[in-house]
């Protein structure tokens, strides 16, 4: 398969302002380490996950990538071209390759435009269809993402749906210009959970039906095992582990990863999982702990753990981890 993706030694930081005290008593600047050195790369046609407790970068890497934010250093590749210093007519090219969803559907709908306004508007915006042309594509898409029949939806208003509907129409918004890549952030986070598996369904079913490849973004591991083909565990900024589904499950190396699993619901309880608890809360992104950032909460620190941060070190084929005890 070949890359679509890659992104290399991405950073994101964010300036903090300082307390008046600080500014005088010290001169360094503070900032939060959003997203703080990462690289990987997602193969043409795969589901890439970025999982991780909230606030440990999913959303700002996966805003970097489509360009939404300007990363601080680092460097990222669509389709083998550098895309990271884009100026603005080359972005909105781009933004017809690469799309991006997020968790609340109604935040990103225009509550004045109707649902065929709102999902024709990427094609007006390129000046791609108008008119007859325009309506033709739309009630099609209405179909593709299941909000049947299309007729209905055309002339309704986002407050009249459901957030199920709502995220269905904020997903054929970002199809209908055949994007190639899309950013998935907790899509179906917000919705009830017996409607989470239909949406996520029709999202893959896309993979195949579009050629879609995602970068798919959520906290929740059972989701992750659900959907994804490879999984990177973030930490604080930080890819910790990342490999394929399989192995990841079957064989989790860093002791973040392990906790994370031991923290799904099994449905044979008689299987006995390793449980790992772990201590405290997540340190600040403005203070990451020297050496292993997960070393202030790791059960099996040792004395090195706290002197250099570990690199990802391929422990098994497609399976790599950043830990000085695996
Ligand atoms: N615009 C911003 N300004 C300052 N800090 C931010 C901004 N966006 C995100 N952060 C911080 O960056 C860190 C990572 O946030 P985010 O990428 O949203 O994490 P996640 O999506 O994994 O929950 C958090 O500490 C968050 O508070
Ligand atoms: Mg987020």
């Amino acid at each position: 398969m070949s890359e679509i993706v890659r992104v290399e030694h991405l950073k994101k930081y964010f300036p903090v302002q300082k307390s008046v005290l600080e500014q005088l008593f010290t001169r360094k600047k503070k900032s939060v380490r959003a997203v703080d050195d990462v690289t990987f790369s997602i193969k043409k046609g795969e589901i890439f996950t970025l999982a991780g407790e909230s606030g440990c970068g999913k959303t700002t890497t996966g805003k970097l990538i489509v360009r939404l934010l300007k990363p601080t250093s680092g460097r990222i590749y669509f389709k083998g071209e550098d895309i990271t210093q884009l100026k603005r007519e080359e972005l909105r090219l781009l933004r017809r390759k690469m799309q991006i969803i997020f968790q609340d559907p109604y935040a990103s709908l225009n509550p004045r435009m109707t649902i065929g306004k709102a999902i024709g508007h990427p094609l007006e915006i390129h000046g791609l269809a108008r008119g007859e042309e325009k309506k033709g594509k739309v009630l099609e898409v209405l179909q593709k993402v299941g909000l049947t029949p299309p007729q209905q939806f055309m002339n309704l208003f986002p407050h009249q749906l459901s957030g199920g509907q709502r995220q269905r129409v904020a997903l054929g918004r970002s199809i209908i210009l055949e994007p190639e890549f899309m950013v998935a952030d907790e899509p179906v986070s917000m919705i009830d959970v017996s409607l989470r598996t239909t949406i996520i369904d029709l999202m893959l079913g896309f993979r195949k039906e579009l050629g879609l490849t995602y970068l798919f973004v959520t906290h929740d591991l059972a989701v992750a095992k659900y959907i994804s083909d490879r999984i990177a565990i973030m930490y604080l900024g930080r890819i910790i582990e990342i490999g394929s589904k399989e192995s990841l499950f079957k064989n989790p190396l860093h002791p973040y990863t392990k906790a994370l699993l031991s923290a799904i619901p099994v449905p044979e309880p008689k299987k006995k999982r390793e449980v790992i608890e772990l201590k405290g809360e997540v340190p600040s992104a403005i203070n990451i702990p020297p050496g292993c950032r997960f070393s202030s909460r790791c059960p099996f620190k040792k004395d090195e753990c706290t002197k250099t941060e570990p690199e990802l070190v391929e422990a098994e084929k497609d399976h790599s981890v950043a830990c000085y005890l695996s």
